[in-house]
């Protein structure tokens, strides 16, 4: 099974995504995450991306195809993975379908309003040195300033600021939505609502998820 999760920047891809890897053991593959590794460590690929990621663009198909292609094709991927954050075009979505057919697709949209997205992002710190990520509206103190993990120092992702994530938001809304049809037209559509609390946003989840799974195994049995 392939689960792609869809959403505007700060839906919870990435939460909920980590939580299904847990749950369902299925690998979690975040193209924004091995970008971000890049920038970090200041690779080739890193030094072309950095400047597009920070202004909140896209980074190019060719790249981002690439990426996926050589990480579905580890062996933990076999049984299934997770994407957060790709396909982000219908040019992605096609890609995917080519490097990976005949696998069952479960695609995720998680809605959350705009307004709801900035308020969130502006709010969310992640810490520089294991990247656990953290937000000052889940309770996370202001003061905070310093992992509970690793004591790491906590920042706000360069991205995460207001006009950047406006940005984000244009991008997503130009480029990503018009995936909302590419996959309603395939039957494996289900729109999530975001705007709960992560536990009730994946028990949602959960009950998509167990229903898909059981037609796959009823499927295979008979
Ligand atoms: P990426 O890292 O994928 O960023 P994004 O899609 O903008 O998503 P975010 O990571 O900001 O949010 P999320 O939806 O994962 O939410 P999260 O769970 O973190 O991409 C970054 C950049 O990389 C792109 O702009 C682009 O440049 C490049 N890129 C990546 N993929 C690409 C591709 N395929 N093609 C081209 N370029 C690509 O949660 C957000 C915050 O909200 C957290 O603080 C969290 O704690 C909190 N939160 C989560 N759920 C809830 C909830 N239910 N209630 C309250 N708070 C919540």
């Amino acid at each position: 099974m392939r689960v792609i999760l869809l959403g505007p920047p700060g839906s919870g891809k990435g939460t909920q995504g980590g939580m299904i890897e847990k749950e369902y053991g299925f690998p979690r593959i975040s193209t924004g995450d091995l970008l971000r590794n890049a920038v970090k460590k200041q690779t080739p690929l890193g030094k072309k991306v950095e400047g597009v990621m920070n202004k909140g663009e896209l980074v190019s198909d060719e790249i981002v195809v690439e990426i996926v292609r050589e990480r579905i094709d580890e062996p933990d991927c076999g049984n299934g993975y997770v994407l957060d954050g790709f396909p982000r075009n219908t040019g992605q979505a096609s890609a995917l379908k080519k490097m990976d057919p005949g696998r069952t697709e479960t695609v995720l949209d998680i809605h959350l309003d705009d307004e709801i997205v900035i308020e969130r992002l502006s709010a969310r710190r992640v810490c520089l040195g294991c990247g656990k990520p953290y937000n000052l509206l889940l309770g996370d103190s202001k003061e905070m300033d310093r992992c509970k993990k690793c004591g790491g120092k906590l920042v706000g992702r360069e991205d995460d600021r207001p006009d950047v994530i406006r940005e984000r938001l244009k991008v997503y809304h130009q480029e990503s939505e018009p995936l909302v049809n590419f996959y309603r037209k395939k039957g494996v559509y289900h729109e999530v609502e975001g705007d709960r609390p992560i536990l009730t946003v994946f028990e949602n989840i959960q009950v998509i998820l167990n229903k898909k799974l059981e037609n796959v195994s009823g499927r295979a049995e008979a």
